[in-house]
């Protein structure tokens, strides 16, 4: 049996990437905060509770993956969120929790996982996620874009750094993707038209959309894909269509 280690796995994209990975014959092992919350969105797969920005429970999260020899080569990295407000407003705290959520968790949590390949001598594949808002200024999305492009810069330097182990290190850029993290903006019928009306390619991403290419990157079929930042985006970070009188 081959392994997907798929954090944030409760969320609306980590939950299509376990059961996408089920479905291509892989075992998922999902990682979130709440066993709870874990064993209600994905009842049939095995659960782990850590929280990903604290150094002690990620290390004692693959201990414990040892210790049960379930060995995951690849690791699908969903844990995110987003903040979007003036930069005035912005509290200490958002900002501090903001950048933990999105890019300490991803250091270390890749931190852990290549040391675990590298003591069993195993090739692997990572998958992280940035966002459509660190390669195009979108107003009032300060903190979040600080945090994905450093996340996208990690992913850069520690792909070069792990590819003769055989190690690729990849990043998914979702444009706005409907999830129970986009679920305030999209509620209201006015919030959802104006949001669709930014992307060139009508409608809005789905989760599934997401995790297909998040699953085709972590897996032999990508084997030449490494250190590189795939949007998904209706073409919003690359091309403006013409608007129309
Ligand atoms: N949805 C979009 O439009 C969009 C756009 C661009 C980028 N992205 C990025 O795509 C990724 C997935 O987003 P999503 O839409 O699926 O978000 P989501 O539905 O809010 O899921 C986020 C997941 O992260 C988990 N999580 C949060 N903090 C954690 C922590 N400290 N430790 C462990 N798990 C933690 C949450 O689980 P618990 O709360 O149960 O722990 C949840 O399962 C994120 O990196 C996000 O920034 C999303």
């Amino acid at each position: 049996m081959t392994y997907t280690l798929v954090t944030g796995a409760s969320g609306g994209i980590g939950q299509a990437v376990a059961r996408l990975a089920a479905r291509e014959g892989q075992e998922p092992l999902c990682v979130g905060r709440s066993a709870e919350r874990l064993q209600q969105a994905l009842p049939d797969y095995r659960h782990f509770e850590a929280d990903l920005t604290k150094e002690p429970q990620i290390r004692a999260l693959f201990e414990r993956l040892e210790a049960e020899e379930r060995v995951p080569q690849t690791l699908v990295h969903c844990v995110g969120s987003t903040l979007i407000a003036p930069l005035e407003r912005v509290t200490f705290l958002q900002y501090a929790e903001t950048m933990a959520t999105n890019l300490s968790s991803a250091i270390g949590t890749c931190q852990q996982f290549i040391s675990l390949l590298k003591r069993r001598r195993l090739p692997g594949s990572i998958v992280l996620f940035s966002s459509v808002v660190s390669r195009i200024g979108v107003s009032n999305h300060e903190i979040i874009a600080a945090a994905k492009a450093g996340l996208e810069g990690f992913a850069l330097s520690a792909a070069a750094s792990h590819a003769a182990l055989g190690i690729r290190i990849n990043v998914i850029a979702p444009g706005l993707t409907e999830t129970p993290l986009t679920r305030p903006l999209l509620s209201s019928e006015a919030g959802r038209n104006a949001a669709i009306k930014q992307y060139p390619l009508a409608g809005l991403n789905s989760a599934d959309d997401v995790a297909e290419l998040a699953c085709w990157l972590g897996s032999a079929k990508a084997a030449r894909i490494t250190g590189q930042v795939i949007a998904v985006d209706g073409g919003f970070s690359r091309i403006r269509p013409l608007v129309r009188a």
